[in-house]
């Protein structure tokens, strides 16, 4: 039986999610993304060009591979109808490659404007959301009140989208919060002819029969494991299962499916947004990483937090993943560090803990050990035994505290700067 791989962030995001899709892509036939939505920002660079993709899978640029919206993302018809039309100037047959979930569910204007107003409303506790709806629409959808793609065909469309709308707007009300989405709204109802014209398919069905028909199906993962609903720094997360178990909900095949589970981490740590990040760093080296490895995101804009690799997280992740081969990303960011630091334990009151706890908003000490720096630049390695040594030692400590191997070293943004070992 032909099982699903899928590739995956393992700390806050921005691990490189769309770079190694793909460079993956050409070992399959269709990629699928399970759960998020347009607060992902995939970036991918090759032949000198890059792109953005928030709800297009990373697997769009290669000619024949089919690209999936599965049911457990959410979709703003306006983000995705822009990104089809940026992608088809540049030259890339969307429509031929791309099928969308009837089961997927819509981000209305309103959506985006709860999220504003409960941010709003946090003050200094804020989330540090995307501001793309995506709270309020996982929320519509476990609430049983959501709007489906599959909706767009519906007869009852429009009087199930004024229901929706009303609702929502009755719960604006109760927030000091001005808005107007009249614009926001033409250019909606315009994308969801965009959203009617595309391929529309029960992609469980679709899925499960290219599994069994041999068809090899990668699952591209948006977000981190630590920004998981359930897992991660709650309640400074999103609002969906961002792990390997969010393939089988998100996309509909079962546990037994899951084949290789690709875990990406960066050579350090970021973090976007709010929230706890015990080895965040508030000094030059901090400053360094967001200026040599462009710390700014991919969505939103924002400066990434930085800080040294969190080996207590990393380790958290593959326990809750399943990760059969992890992916190094960005280790050209620490090219000339003198040292470099990797948290192996938290400090939190007088105890010292080997693993994630419950409680993430109390003071945690991270406990370093301290690796030498390569001094060097990797850059330009395309071959594992060609890194210097001291980098090896780094990647080899982590094969060694998470008992995964790192299969493949990214050394640089653009496609072709990998290392597969
Ligand atoms: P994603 O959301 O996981 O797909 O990651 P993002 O695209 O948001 O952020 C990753 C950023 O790092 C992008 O700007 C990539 O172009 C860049 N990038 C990916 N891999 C590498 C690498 O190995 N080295 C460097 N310097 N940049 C990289
Ligand atoms: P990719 O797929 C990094 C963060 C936001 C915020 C929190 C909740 O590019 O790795 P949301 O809009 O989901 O309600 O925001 O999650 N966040 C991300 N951080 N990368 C992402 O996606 C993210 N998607 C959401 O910054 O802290
Ligand atoms: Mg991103």
């Amino acid at each position: 039986m032909k099982q699903i791989d899928v590739v995956l962030g393992m700390q806050w995001g921005d691990e490189g999610k769309g770079k190694v899709v793909d460079v993956l892509t050409p070992r399959y036939d269709a990629v699928a993304r399970f759960q998020g939505g347009p607060n992902a920002g995939h970036t991918l660079i090759f032949d000198d060009k890059k792109f953005v993709l928030h709800t297009i899978p990373s697997g769009i640029f290669r000619p024949s591979t089919v690209n999936i919206i599965g049911n457990g993302v959410v979709i703003d018809p306006v983000i995705l109808a822009g990104e089809i039309l940026r992608l088809e100037e540049a030259g890339v047959d969307v429509r031929s490659k791309l099928l969308v979930s009837k089961r997927a569910h819509l981000i209305l204007p309103t959506h985006r404007m709860l999220d504003a107003a409960s941010e709003q409303a946090k003050g200094s506790s804020k989330i540090g959301s995307t501001l793309k709806g995506i709270g309020p629409t996982y929320m519509d959808k476990t609430g049983r009140n959501g709007l489906r793609v599959g909706d767009v065909l519906s007869d009852e469309f429009l009087s199930r989208y004024e229901a929706l709308k009303q609702k929502h707007l009755g719960l604006l009300s109760g927030y000091d919060f001005e808005f107007d989405i009249s614009e926001y709204e033409a250019r909606w109802f315009d994308s969801i002819d965009v959203v009617r014209s595309l391929g529309l398919i029960e992609s469980e069905r679709v899925v499960n029969e290219m599994l069994d028909s041999g068809t090899r199906v990668l699952a591209e993962g948006a977000q981190g494991s630590m920004l998981d609903v359930d897992f991660g720094t709650y309640p400074f997360v999103t609002s969906s299962t961002t792990l390997c178990a969010g393939v089988c909900t998100g996309l509909g095949v079962a546990p037994h499916r899951i084949g290789e589970v690709y875990g990406i981490f960066k050579a350090y740590c970021t973090r976007v947004g709010s929230g706890p990040f015990p080895t965040e760093l508030f000094d030059g080296d901090g400053e360094r990483m967001r200026d040599i490895g462009l710390e700014y995101g991919s969505t939103t804009g924002r400066p990434r937090r930085c800080g040294w690799l969190d080996m207590v997280a990393l380790k958290y992740a593959v326990q809750m993943n399943g990760t059969t081969r992890l992916i190094m990303m960005k280790g050209d960011v620490l090219n000339g560090f003198e040292t470099l630091k990797v948290c192996t334990g938290y400090q939190v009151g007088g105890e010292v803990l080997d693993y994630f706890p419950f409680e993430t908003n109390e003071p945690i000490e991270p406990i370093y050990v301290e690796l030498a720096g390569w001094n060097a630049d990797i850059s330009d390695v395309r071959k594992y035994d060609d890194f210097p040594e001291a980098f090896k030692a780094y990647v080899e400590f982590i094969e060694e505290h998470t008992g995964v191997p790192v299969a493949i070293i990214s050394v640089g943004p653009d496609r072709e700067e990998t290392v597969i070992r």
